[in-house]
């Protein structure tokens, strides 16, 4: 499933990430990368024990757990600390497959977390920049995606992606990835869906017997597949 979710930061807040970021220490990308997406990948990122990255990133962090829909959709068990990156002068990170496991340094001792998803927070306006797509291919083809600031794509932690080549302009982004409750992509979907009836229920006013009927399954579904 890929989920595009609104407002996850208000204008105000990414204008006020910006001025920092756009005078921050922006390091080679490769030195976080994997041996095969090293190949690929041409960016710049903030170096993850930058103290910098470390604020912003719990801001980010503590934003997508307050949102119901990413809460919903992720059902997250550990975000890893978001990190920032920045394209411009024509760079790009071609097709690759995110690191099965992260490690996340910032607890001790380190907490391996498994990507089951991964998302990216747009913190460029699309007509600030040209190129920059994010590219996901997953089984029903290949998609496009790109956002206003503030805005956040959520996505197969397992697909097959890459970023474009920025030709004008710069794309600046925060990305993270997230080890959900529920493992399988199919079970998560069918809660997600299940979540958004339920809440589109109550809020038409439906029998409350029956929403509550409802509700109890869908808390039962999550205790038979959840785990920690
Ligand atoms: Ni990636």
């Amino acid at each position: 499933m890929l989920l595009h979710i609104p407002d996850i930061l208000g204008a105000g807040q990414v204008a006020q990430f910006r001025a920092r970021l756009d005078g921050a220490d922006w390091a080679d990308g490769r030195l976080t990368a994997g041996h095969q997406s090293a190949q690929a990948k041409r960016n710049g990122q903030l170096r993850e024990d930058d103290p910098l990255a470390r604020e912003l990133g719990a801001v980010v962090a503590d934003a997508v757990r307050r949102n119901p829909t990413f809460f919903a959709a992720a059902l997250p068990a550990h975000i890893y600390p978001p990190l920032f990156n920045r394209y411009a002068d024509g760079q790009s990170f071609g097709f690759h497959v995110d690191n099965a496991i992260r490690y996340d340094r910032t607890r001790q001792p380190a907490l391996a977390v498994r990507t089951d998803l991964s998302a990216t927070l747009f913190l460029a306006a699309p007509e600030d920049y040209d190129g920059g797509e994010l590219v996901i291919e997953d089984s029903f083809g290949s998609h496009e995606v790109k956002l206003p600031a503030g805005h956040l794509v959520l996505y197969p932690g397992s697909s097959l992606h890459e970023v474009r080549p920025v030709t004008r302009g710069a794309r600046v982004a925060a990305f993270f990835w997230i080890q959900s409750l529920v493992r399988d992509p199919g079970q998560r979907r069918l809660l997600f869906d299940l979540d958004v009836s339920i809440q589109s229920l109550t809020a038409s006013g439906a029998d409350a017997a029956a929403l509550l009927a409802l509700t109890g399954v869908y808390h039962n579904l999550l205790r038979r597949w959840a785990e920690s």
